[in-house]
């Protein structure tokens, strides 16, 4: 039910653009005014959602460790499983958004008579997790060869890299394959896994479709529907988008409207949905603090502020209440004036 729902959202966004892009006068809307409102929803709230996590104050020290944490000079340091100093920290860190190191070492759990429990090792989802969004990040990189004028080489490399088989023409690109496969994979496993279908919700499904959406409306303006569409128009338009002066000459084909659409739906999209752990993954304190707990002392900046009150000072506060109520004071009161 919530693929399927997930499903038929898309499609309503897909025939949303068609339609928009037939009318005249709409594609103005379709392709200026709704990437600027996507721009802005995208910007602002991914530096609103950065900026209510780094306010969000941290209790305690709760880095995550799986390995000896440093302690006396003899016992051996484990310094990626537990990293003590800054250099530690960010070498965990760039191995975990770099290569998904902790999915690599996903286990699967499963039950035998007995009962008897196993953990074997599950590689196919950090293998699929690495595909895509590998596969995304180089095709969202050589699209920059739209936005800039002139291409940086570096894009130019990549694209040509990418299209390194010279399969096709235009040339097949790997990525394109790669953030299908992912897609797809990922899609799979939320449906045929019982236990990830269980816990699956609409928000894991819908993101999935949108993307695979995306590439295939991509993949068709490339190889299929080449005709269609006429990039350099559509190349003025994205610079014209970047330099603010968008402007739309020709009619630059419906597949063009319906991919920039679902774009702009995922940007809009993607701060409020679990697509922010592109940037939550540098705000966990689970993976951003230090294992020095035993050196530095971690004041919760939750506590009140409470002043030391040393017992001196309590009986200069109460002496006169303690001597009435019969109790030993260390310092006697001071003579009263009429005794003087
Ligand atoms: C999340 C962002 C995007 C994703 C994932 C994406 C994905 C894709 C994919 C998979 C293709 C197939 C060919 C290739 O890999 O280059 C493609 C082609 C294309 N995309 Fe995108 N796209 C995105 C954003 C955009 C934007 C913002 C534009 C607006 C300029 C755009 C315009 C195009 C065009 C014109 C093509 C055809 C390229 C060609 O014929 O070589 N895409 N896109």
């Amino acid at each position: 039910m919530k693929y399927a729902l997930s499903f038929l959202a898309v499609i309503a966004l897909v025939v949303i653009a068609w339609l928009g892009s037939q009318i005249p006068g709409f594609q103005y809307i379709f392709g200026v005014f709704f990437p600027y409102v996507a721009i802005m929803l995208f910007v602002g709230g991914f530096v609103y959602r950065i900026v209510q996590w780094a306010k969000t104050p941290v209790p305690f020290s709760i880095q995550t460790t799986c390995g000896q944490g440093k302690s006396l000079d003899f016992i051996k340091h484990n310094k990626l499983e537990a990293p003590h100093t800054t250099t530690q920290v960010v070498a965990r860190m760039a191995l975990e958004i770099l290569t998904f190191r902790s999915l690599f070492r996903n286990t699967h759990a499963e039950m035998h008579d007995g009962p008897k429990i196993t953990y074997e090792s599950s590689k196919w989802l950090w293998l699929f997790a690495i595909v895509f969004h590998y596969s995304f990040l180089l095709i969202v990189l050589r699209h920059m060869r739209f936005f800039l004028e002139p291409v940086p080489v570096l894009i130019s490399a990549l694209d040509w890299i990418d299209g390194f088989y010279s399969i096709g023409n235009p040339t097949w690109y790997i990525t394109d394959a790669g953030i299908v496969a992912g897609v797809a994979f990922l899609f799979a496993r939320r449906i045929y896994n019982s236990k990830v279908r269980y816990i699956s919700l609409l928000n894991d499904y819908f993101p999935l479709v949108l993307l695979f959406a995306i590439a295939i409306s991509g993949i068709l303006m490339r190889y299929f529907l080449r005709t269609d569409v006429d990039i350099t128009a559509i190349k003025q338009l994205a610079v014209g988008i970047v330099t603010l002066q968008p402007t739309i000459q020709v009619e630059l084909g419906a597949i063009f409207y319906i991919h920039l659409f679902l774009v702009c739906v995922l940007a809009a999209y993607f701060p409020w949905s679990k697509l922010m752990h592109m940037g939550g993954v540098f705000m966990s304190p689970t993976r951003n603090m230090k294992n020095n707990s035993r050196e530095v002392r971690h004041i919760n900046p939750w506590n009140p502020r409470i002043l030391p009150h040393s017992y001196a000072g309590y009986e200069d506060e109460f002496r006169e209440y303690m001597v009435e109520a019969g109790l030993p004071v260390e310092k006697e009161l001071p003579p009263k004036k009429d005794e003087e």
